[in-house]
């Protein structure tokens, strides 16, 4: 993968471009269009799932870009429904995805949310030979707490690169992003814009104003500001694929970062599964 717009994190011998587009809730041809256009206009990391029930029209849109494979970095994720994480079905899962999705490999592969049903003694193990096998480049989990994490490395004899958790201004995991530094394992934003209550606060807003840009890029500047950090939001909007890229250029003060800094709250996260939802950390 090259790049010269897109700046690269890396952890382990993943390297993986700091932007992506999200694509939950892209669905049909908006999703297939959405994903063709970002390819073309020079987004370089596409972000699916299983569960968004959109994998097919990923596919399609990667097909119609006209952009090679090997230009760009795809994740998707198995779901631990039906008791997917177990190491046949987990097997099988990821070969439906790479179906689905019209490629051979993926570069990422995460487990989406712990399942406490299944001893991650079994599923990580399952989950690195897909890796060994070629599926995946590699393999990472999402919204895993510290304790999820500790479990799972005990049993991963290939790197766990990324954890994406919900992340952005109005949120915490101070204590989950220290613990991910000292692994070296990336935080992965999703929800990088709040779902877009970003948009009506007036310390971003203001900043936004004074540099002639968006409260998106605001935000997405700010969580990108680390570089312990990648960020995924979504847009099926034509209008804000551009502006969401395009953050990657920003540079906001030291005084500007702090302010953003000082809204997280403990009480600031979106989203929870109440089936599958950890113990999280701060
Ligand atoms: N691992 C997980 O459990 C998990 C959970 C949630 C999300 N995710 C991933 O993270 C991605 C992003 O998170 P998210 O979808 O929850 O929320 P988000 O990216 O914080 O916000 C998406 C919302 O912001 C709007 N938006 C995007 N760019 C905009 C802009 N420049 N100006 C105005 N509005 C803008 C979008 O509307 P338009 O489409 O109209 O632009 C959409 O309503 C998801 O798509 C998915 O890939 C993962």
């Amino acid at each position: 993968m090259s790049s010269k717009k897109y700046n690269i994190r890396t952890a382990g011998k993943a390297n993986i471009p700091v932007l992506g587009l999200g694509t939950w809730q892209s669905t049909g041809q908006d999703c297939v269009d959405v994903v063709s256009q970002g390819l073309k206009m020079g987004y370089e990391h596409i972000d699916t799932a299983q569960a968004y029930g959109n994998e097919k029209e990923v596919g399609k849109g990667i097909k119609e870009s006209g952009v090679a494979r090997d230009k760009f970095f795809l994740t998707t994720k198995i779901f631990p429904d039906d008791l997917k994480f177990q190491p046949e079905k987990l097997m099988a899962a990821a070969k439906r995805s790479l179906e689905d999705l019209d490629t051979d490999y993926v570069d990422l592969l995460l487990l989406h949310w712990p399942d406490d049903r299944v001893p991650l003694s079994e599923t990580i193990p399952a989950l690195c030979e897909l890796q060994k096998q070629g599926l995946t480049r590699h393999i990472g989990v999402s919204n895993f707490n510290i304790a999820n994490l500790t479990e799972a490395e005990k049993y991963a004899d290939v790197p766990i690169v990324v954890n994406q958790v919900e992340f952005h201004p109005f949120i915490k995991q101070h204590t989950l992003q220290t613990f991910l530094n000292n692994h070296h394992i990336l935080l992965e934003a999703y929800s990088p814009l709040a779902r877009g209550d970003v948009f009506d606060n007036e310390i971003i807003k203001n900043i936004a104003e004074k540099h002639g840009i968006t409260p998106a890029q605001v935000s997405l500047a700010w969580i990108l500001s680390d570089k312990d950090r990648v960020a995924i939001p979504k847009t099926s909007n034509p209008d804000h694929l551009q502006g969401n890229l395009d953050a990657i250029d920003i540079q906001l003060s030291a005084d500007e970062l702090e302010q953003i800094g000082s809204l997280a709250r403990s009480d600031g996260r979106k989203i929870e599964h109440p089936d599958y939802t950890p113990e999280w950390d701060d």
